[in-house]
Parts: structure tokens; C-alpha cells; sequence
């Protein structure tokens, strides 16, 4: 942990006590602590504390005219190498899922282009609401990092999960990530997510059900193992991941621009659903009912496949990797995909149950090597299993050879 800066939040709670622990804890682990002090915190601890024992100035106001000037808000956002939430209560969590700028601490973590480590803790019956559900479920969505919270007795008496992660675990969550090996680090990913929409006239399109889930968490799971990813995604009503950088699409054919336009790349991963026909060049005025009941007569066209373009393209990634989303004769699809479209590996996965907008997914990977089923299992740990063995084939030595070739 030697010359790591860690900027600590602490917002109000009872576990702010705790907070005090886990500051001595990384100072004795060689980091530098910075803290800022939320108003809720203040009433549990207060500044002086925390400055005596991080030996830096305990930051607690975002309109300071004194602490603007010497640093500024901005300026303590960058100047971590990573943010750590501890205690995040209910309302922070809330106040970083809906983007609020509304004191130092939120706004500071809106500004920050540091990875995000909340430890949760609050009263069960808060924790195990469906608002603070939902907020965490977007804030991890966007790639923030979560330890606990534990199951236990709380301070207001009752029992479950809602006490912070002891300051220790919480420590060794920090050093996880700090010592987490980045297998993918100087490797570049595309991504493609979510649907197409193919517009039929201004307020009319051709669409589908994804909902990008998926591919937002493969993006995100490759970023964490150090990958530079790009994401081109489609509508979908997913945030924009933490550090990726999103590019947002509409049309298959636009999708295909810009996956063009990031490449050349390591590795790609096209698990967008794209529209297989296209209207073409929408109609500039809305389609009127007929008297005579007939309906329009729509002429599609076939959408460029990106899968196939981007495999067999002069720019063609190491590894290609498509999805199969099939509602019947699965595995026949996907190895008959996997020939047709010239990819790597296909991921296949019987769409028929539900799986457009679910939390989880039971995928087969199917490679030139055989079919391996994967137990089912929430998309983003699916999304994390991908990543893990995108990096071992990457790092195997047939993948670096091309330099002794050249050599040789
Ligand atoms: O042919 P099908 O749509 O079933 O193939 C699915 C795979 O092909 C997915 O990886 C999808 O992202 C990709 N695809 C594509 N361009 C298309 C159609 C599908 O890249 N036009």
C-alpha cells in the first residue's frame, strides 16, 4: 500500500466510528489518507479526529473559501488513487445513483475519475429496501466496488445484513484491488451492447428486447482486468460505465461505424443484438393509416453483420467473440454461427425463457475446442468468467508469437 492515496468519505452513521479504525489501519499500512467528513458524519465524529489521526486536513465543506482556494474540490476528486465510501449510508448511496452534486463528499465522488469503493451500512430494513437495492444495483452497474454489508446485530437492536464490513475486511478489500493482477492491461476491447433501433419513419422503429446488461457488464468486467475498452451500445437504460469510454449508436450500420472506427483492437466481443433488417432510409414523414385498411407495404433490407465484418476484416481482432441468442436447435446455431461468421468462441444462450432484461443468464461457450455449459449465474459474473478466460487465452503463447515470426 506504500505511496497509495486513498481519499475517505465518511458520511453519517454509527459505523463512522469504525471509519477512525480503518483510517489508523491504512496509515500502518503505508497509505496516505485523505478524508472528507460529511455533515451526518460530523455528528458521530468530528474533524479533529479524523485530521490528528489521517495527519491531513479533514475536509468537510464544498463552499470553503479557504479550502477551495488551496485545493478544491476537483483537485481532491483526482489527486486519489482511489475513493473509499466507509461508512456509505442509505441517503449517499441514493445521492451517488442519481448523479446529486448537493455537498463535498457527492460532489466529489461526480467528479472523480478514481474507482469507487462503497462499504454500505445502515438498518436492515433500509438496506433490504427496494430503493437502496435499486441504487446499489445501478451503482455497481456503473462499475462502483462494494465490501459488505455484514449480517449481524445493529446498533438500533435489530439483525441481518445493513452492519458495515469490519475495518480489517475492509482493508483487505483495498488491497485486493490494489494488488488485483491486470492481465488485460495494454490490451484494447470493443464492445458492442444492447439493441439496434432501425427507424421505419420519425417516430416508428424496428427494435428488440435487449437490454444491454449483458454487454455492459462485459465491458466492465474486462475494464477491471485492466483492458482499454470501447463500448458501442444501442438504446438501453443502462448509465455509461465508470472510465469506459461509450459510444452511443442507434442503427446496425452506424453500430458498424463506429466499431470500425475503434479499431484496430485486441480483443472484440459483440454481444449487442443487432437488427438483422432495416427499413433503410426512414421516411421523413409519419406513415398515415390507409382507408382502404391495407397495411404499408415495408421494404426491408439486410443490415450489414458487424460479427462477420469485423472477423473477417483486414483489422481483425485476436479474438472474436459473438453471442447466439436462439429460441431452438441451440447448439446446432451456435456451431453452425461460429463457422458462418468466421468468429473465436461463440456464447450461446436459449433466449426463450426470459433472459432479455434479467439479472441472470445460462450461457454455453462454444469453441473450435468443444461446447462447455456454464451454471446459471448473475450476468455479472458470467460477465467476470468471460473476462477470466478472454485474459488466459490471451496470455497464452500462441497469442504473442507473431513478434518471433518476424524474427525468426
Ligand atoms: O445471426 P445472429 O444475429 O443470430 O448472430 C448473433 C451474433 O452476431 C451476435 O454476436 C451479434 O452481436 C452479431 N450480429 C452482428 N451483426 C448483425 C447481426 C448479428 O454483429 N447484423
Amino acid at each position: 500500500m506504500k505511496n497509495k492515496r486513498i481519499l475517505l468519505i465518511i458520511s453519517g452513521g454509527i459505523a463512522a466510528y469504525k471509519s477512525l479504525e480503518l483510517i489508523r489501519l491504512l496509515k500502518k499500512s503505508g497509505a496516505s489518507v485523505g478524508c472528507i467528513l460529511t455533515k451526518g458524519g460530523e455528528q458521530f465524529i468530528t474533524p479533529l479526529s479524523v485530521a490528528s489521526l489521517s495527519g491531513q486536513q479533514c475536509y468537510t465543506d464544498l463552499f470553503s473559501l479557504k479550502d477551495e482556494t488551496e485545493m478544491g474540490h476537483i483537485q481532491l476528486s483526482r489527486d486519489a488513487d482511489l475513493l473509499v465510501v466507509a461508512p456509505a449510508s442509505a441517503d449517499l448511496l441514493a445521492r451517488m445513483a442519481q448523479g446529486r452534486s448537493d455537498d463535498l463528499a457527492a460532489t466529489t465522488i461526480l467528479a472523480t475519475d478514481k474507482p469507487v469503493l462503497v462499504a454500505p451500512a445502515m438498518n436492515v430494513r433500509m438496506w433490504n429496501h427496494a430503493a437502496t437495492q435499486d441504487n446499489m444495483i445501478r451503482l455497481e452497474q456503473r462499475g462502483i466496488l462494494r465490501v459488505g454489508p455484514d449480517d449481524g446485530e445493529m446498533a438500533c437492536g435489530e439483525y441481518g445484513p445493513g452492519r458495515m464490513a469490519e475495518p480489517e475486511d475492509i482493508l483487505a478489500a483495498i488491497e485486493k484491488h490494489f494488488a488485483q493482477n491486470k492481465p488485460l492491461a495494454g490490451k484494447s476491447a470493443l464492445v458492442t451492447s444492447g439493441p439496434t433501433h432501425e427507424p421505419i419513419d420519425p417516430v416508428r422503429f424496428i427494435g428488440n428486447r435487449s437490454s444491454g446488461k449483458q454487454g455492459h457488464a462485459i465491458a466492465i468486467a474486462l475494464a477491471d482486468l485492466g483492458a482499454d475498452v470501447t463500448l458501442v451500445t444501442g438504446p438501453v437504460a443502462l448509465p455509461d460505465p465508470l472510465g469506459i469510454k461509450t459510444v452511443h449508436i442507434e442503427t446496425a450500420a452506424e453500430m458498424l461505424a463506429a466499431c470500425n472506427a475503434s479499431l484496430p483492437a485486441d480483443i472484440a466481443v459483440c454481444a449487442a443484438a443487432v437488427a438483422d433488417w432495416t427499413p433503410g432510409k426512414p421516411l421523413d414523414q409519419k406513415i398515415k393509416k390507409r382507408g382502404d385498411k391495407s397495411p404499408p407495404d415495408l421494404k426491408l433490407i439486410e443490415n450489414p453483420d458487424i460479427l462477420a465484418t469485423l472477423s473477417k476484416g483486414p483489422n481483425r481482432p485476436s479474438l472474436v467473440i459473438g453471442f447466439a441468442a436462439e429460441t431452438e436447435n441451440l447448439m446446432d446455431a451456435a456451431k453452425s454461427k461460429l463457422k458462418s461468421k468466421g468468429c473465436d468462441w461463440i456464447v450461446a444462450n436459449d433466449v426463450s425463457e426470459g433472459v432479455f432484461g434479467a439479472d441472470e443468464n445460462t450461457v454455453t461457450l462454444v469453441t473450435s475446442a468443444g461446447a462447455e455449459e456454464w451454471e446459471k449465474a448473475g450476468k455479472q459474473d458470467i460477465a467476470h468468467k468471460l473476462a477470466q478466460r478472454i485474459a488466459a487465452h490471451i496470455s497464452q503463447p500462441q497469442h504473442t508469437p507473431r513478434l518471433k515470426s518476424v524474427l525468426s
